[in-house]
């Protein structure tokens, strides 16, 4: 081991705890931010520990060696990530796009940004991010921190130029002494994709009754007749009686409808066929397929064929989580469908016939009320979303 191993500590992600602010009331005061840096331990590197539900994605955590984690910077880049000075008429921040009170995302077909304009594409969510490192419908980001700053200087989006946006911020006390302390380099607009990208990475959904009702359904499945007759079980393996009827307490003060319970049978199904891709901790493969969304037009948006060029690739766009997606509507990389219910339908019919639809993308047999039900299971995928303060900027 290195005589100067830094020192480290481990968090759970999902909870206030990195999130909440530099301790206190209203702008952020040049004292109270010297205070913060002069604490030891947020320069400590954090390791992280995912919530449950999103837990078995631990081994797929995404960019920490190349950018580690201290509360400083999680800080940093949560000020940064309501920051409308970023933007050239200060009107833009990336909540505008991406609000926690809106999912994370934004309920506008397309996002909004600078002047009232639009793109053809509809904001995804920018939580979880943790586990993947492609961003984009398209994926031609390489990273998180890649794409934080694309927005500064999209001409539609935030509508600046990185210089500017660097001398804005090293004309701000407030954010100069935080990067100043954070960076060796001070302020440049590489570590403001660092900072942004640190605190995306600890905004996750918390457990979701679906993850409830997985843990007993994975312990009935390992323990099977063991746990039937709980009295006896509490006799001959007191820890594995406490476990199961903590995870059946949980499961009880977190319901999974009836209805959902049958959507989860469909969505796991070969019938429903939805984990071919929708699948893994945050429900999704992280790869890029042609559902037929758009495909009508007269020249459509290539989604994925843009970056690769690649033919197997015309019309696919990312696939995109499930967590939590009843609070992320419209859907789609056109945002051009408002509900669950569409989408499902979207489905049923075998999505938008067209030369490069995905070959497992067929029309699927299920009544109006399995329909229904996939809907409510995917309701069921809701979880808490890590709690952020909005406010508290340098003044
Ligand atoms: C004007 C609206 C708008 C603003 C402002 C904006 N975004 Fe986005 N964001 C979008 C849209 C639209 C996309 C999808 C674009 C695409 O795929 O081509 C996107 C994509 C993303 C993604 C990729 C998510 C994924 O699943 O691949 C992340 C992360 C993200 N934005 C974070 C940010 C950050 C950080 C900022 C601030 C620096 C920001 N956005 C500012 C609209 C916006
Ligand atoms: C072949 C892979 C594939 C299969 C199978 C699949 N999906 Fe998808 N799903 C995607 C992709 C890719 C998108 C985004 C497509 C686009 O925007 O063009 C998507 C979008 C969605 C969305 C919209 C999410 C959002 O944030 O916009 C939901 C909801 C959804 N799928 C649910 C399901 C369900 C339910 C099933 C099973 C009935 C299913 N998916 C089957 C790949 C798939």
């Amino acid at each position: 081991m290195p005589a100067e191993e830094a020192a480290t500590e481990t968090v759970t992600l999902g909870t206030a705890e990195l999130t909440s602010g530099i301790p206190g009331e209203g702008p952020l005061k040049i004292g109270e931010i010297n205070a913060w840096l002069d604490k030891g331990t947020n320069h400590v590197t954090l390791n992280v520990v995912l919530p449950k539900g999103m837990d078995a994605g631990q081994a797929a955590i995404k960019g920490l060696d190349a950018n580690p984690l201290t509360r400083a910077k999680i800080e940093l880049g949560r000020q940064l990530y309501f920051e409308k000075r970023l933007s050239a008429d200060s009107t833009i921040s990336c909540a505008d796009c991406h609000h926690p009170d809106e999912g994370w995302a934004r309920h506008t077909q397309f996002g909004e940004g600078i002047d009232g304009q639009t793109g053809n594409r509809n904001s995804p969510v920018s939580y979880n991010r943790i586990l993947s490192d492609l961003q984009f419908w398209d994926g031609r980001a390489a990273s998180l921190e890649e794409q934080a700053v694309g927005p500064i200087a999209n001409p539609i989006e935030m509508g600046n130029t990185h210089e500017k946006a660097v001398e804005t911020l090293k004309g701000i006390e407030g954010y100069r002494i935080q990067f100043e302390r954070i960076f060796p380099d001070g302020v440049t607009i590489d570590n403001v994709g660092k900072a942004l990208a640190s605190f995306e990475r600890v905004v996750v959904t918390g457990p979701s009754p679906f993850d409830f009702h997985e843990t007993v359904v994975a312990m009935q499945k390992a323990f099977g007749d063991d746990l039937e007759d709980l009295d006896a079980l509490k006799e001959e393996d007191p820890e594995l009686h406490d476990k199961y009827t903590a995870a059946l307490a949980d499961a009880e003060a977190h319901p999974m409808s009836e209805a959902a319970r049958r959507g989860r049978e469909i969505f796991f199904s070969a019938r429903g066929n939805c984990t071919v891709c929708h699948v893994g901790a945050n429900l999704t493969d992280e790869k890029y397929h042609n559902l037929g969304v758009g495909m009508e037009a007269e020249e459509p948006d290539w989604g994925r064929f843009v970056v690769t060029n690649e033919e197997a690739d015309r019309g696919a766009f990312k696939t995109p989580t499930i967590r939590n997606v009843a609070n992320t509507a419209p859907y789609m990389h056109d945002g051009s469908q408002a509900t669950l219910e569409e989408v499902v339908k979207w489905y049923v019919v075998g999505g938008h016939p067209n030369l490069h639809l995905s070959k497992e993308i067929k029309p699927l047999d299920l009544t109006e009320s399995e329909q229904a039900d996939l809907v409510e299971f995917m309701k069921a995928c809701s979880g808490e979303f890590t709690p952020v303060t909005q406010d508290r900027l340098p003044e």
